[in-house]
């Protein structure tokens, strides 16, 4: 493996989301917590398909977390991280592009189903099955995406990224989740008592 860096979230104090953190590590943490989410929102997107009424609120405050978080920094941390793995090894360029192109589609989707969701809260009449439709595929999009990366990005990372890479990974701006960290922002209060009461996902 090659050497690799360490993504420091700077402070000088014990704030969790500043402890020192492999890069690897809060990839993998990223990814499952995405997975978390998704899994709620499939379990709204059954309740629509058996007739029921989803909870609207839970999946706009879901996708509204995943268009601020993961499209905004977790994405683009990967978009340099990727980058870098193309020119190292040059036969990853397609599967790169498609990874970088994924990207670009979730954040697209993941706009057009926040609509769909902002107009049924706000009274809008909607298409019920285009709404269904729009979720469903999401999450079948989404999980593909990070299944490619848990299995055929991120181990290539690990051995061909250098700690300079890995410099150049952390130097893209981010901000502190604000779901899945210490300082859970006021939004997102009723969501992360949502997951808590959720059984925790197996390891691996
Ligand atoms: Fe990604
Ligand atoms: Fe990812």
């Amino acid at each position: 493996m090659a050497e690799t860096g360490i993504e420091e979230r700077s402070s000088s104090t014990t704030h969790p989301d500043r402890l020192l953190v492999h890069p690897i590590a809060r990839w993998h943490a990223d990814h499952s917590n995405f997975a978390r989410l998704l899994d709620l929102v499939e379990q709204q997107v059954d309740a629509m398909h058996e007739g029921k009424r989803p909870d609207y609120e839970l999946m706009r405050s879901i996708v509204y977390y995943l268009r601020q978080y993961p499209d905004r920094f977790h994405h683009p941390r990967e978009d340099v991280a990727f980058a870098r793995m193309a020119q190292r090894d040059p036969r990853l360029q397609l599967e790169i592009a498609r990874r970088m192109q994924e990207h670009v589609v979730i954040a697209a989707t993941g706009e057009t189903l926040l609509k769909f969701l902002d107009d049924i809260i706000a009274g809008v009449v909607i298409d019920g099955p285009a709404l269904e439709a729009a979720a469903a595929t999401y999450l079948v999009y989404y999980r593909h995406h990070l299944d490619a990366e848990d299995r055929q990005v991120i181990p290539r990372a690990m051995e061909l990224l250098t700690s300079e890479d890995w410099r150049a990974v952390a130097a893209i701006p981010t901000e502190l989740d604000p779901l899945f960290g210490a300082d859970v922002d006021a939004r997102y209060s009723e969501l992360r008592k949502r997951i808590a009461r959720e059984p925790k996902p197996a390891e691996g």
